[in-house]
């Protein structure tokens, strides 16, 4: 399953790579969110593809066209991560696919086309770039820890939308990113290329392969308050190097403490 998985981000990618390289359509959907036409393609590619071999496993699939059903297995797709930069023209994208079995996850892969980089992992078996195994860094501090994060899109209505986790932890740390693609964003803490990244707002295809992959690397990846992570729990999610990862936890909820004592 993992060689299929692999061949469809393949696939998937090829066709992301040729549309970056032309116009192309897109709509909105809700807040500063969007989708364009390869969105849908990739989407129905991969769907497509899974539905002909497994045709009794259960699929979800950002762009609607999955499959519900009573299944031990479950697919993750983000048929495109990083919408708004594929479509800006900023080369942050890939497709994430990511297989869970009762609801646990046991392989996914993520591939960046204009990279050409292929992440992947199997649960127990460790995590890869391009056949390279991959580590998490060695980083001891969050003072010296270069992070990423992101925003939700419906940041302009909803008042816990990570503003102030992101101006207390940017006087904390080396510096902030906010490269786009939540899938790359664990991809790199897997890399060791970040130390930690910590959004909400989530859904399960953002987080499902690029979660595996950074846990297979030797991450530690919890929920806010330093629960183990599920693909298909919450919103919420922290992935470090394992070293800072409790002193991460302790500013953002320090932020929440003083969020709740101002809204009192
Ligand atoms: C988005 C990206 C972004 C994250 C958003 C996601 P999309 O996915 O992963 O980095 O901050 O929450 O929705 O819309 O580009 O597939
Ligand atoms: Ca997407
Ligand atoms: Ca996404």
């Amino acid at each position: 399953m993992l060689d299929f998985a692999i061949d469809l981000a393949y696939r998937a990618g090829t066709l992301i790579r040729a549309g970056a390289e032309r116009d192309v359509s897109y709509e909105p959907k809700q807040y500063a969110d969007v989708v364009t036409e390869v969105d849908r393609a990739s989407e129905a590619l991969i769907v497509g593809a899974i539905r002909a071999r497994y045709p009794d496993h259960a699929i979800i699939a950002e762009e609607g066209s999955g499959v519900s059903m009573s299944s031990p297995y479950t697919w993750l797709i983000d048929p495109l991560d990083g919408t708004l930069n594929f479509l800006h023209g900023l080369p942050i994208f890939c497709v994430s696919i990511a297989l869970l079995a009762y609801n646990e996850p046991l392989l996914g892969v993520v591939y960046d086309p204009m990279r050409n980089e292929l992440f992947y992992a199997e649960r127990g078996r460790g995590a890869f770039l391009n056949g390279r195994r991959l580590r998490v860094s060695q980083t001891p501090t969050l003072a010296r820890s270069l992070l990423s994060s992101g925003l939700p899109y419906d940041r302009f209505e909803q008042p816990d939308n990570n503003l102030a986790e992101l101006t207390h932890l940017a006087m904390l740390v080396q510096d902030i990113r906010r490269p786009g693609s939540a899938a790359i964003d664990l991809c790199a803490v897997a890399a060791g290329r970040t130390d930690g990244h910590w959004e909400l707002g989530l859904k399960p295809w953002d987080v499902g392969a690029g979660g595996l992959i950074a846990l297979e690397a030797g991450a530690t990846v919890t929920d806010w308050q330093g629960e183990p992570w599920r693909p298909l729990g919450g919103d919420r999610l922290v992935a470090t190097n394992g070293l800072i990862h409790a002193e991460l936890l302790a500013a953002l909820a320090e932020v929440r403490r003083q969020r709740s004592l101002k809204l009192s």
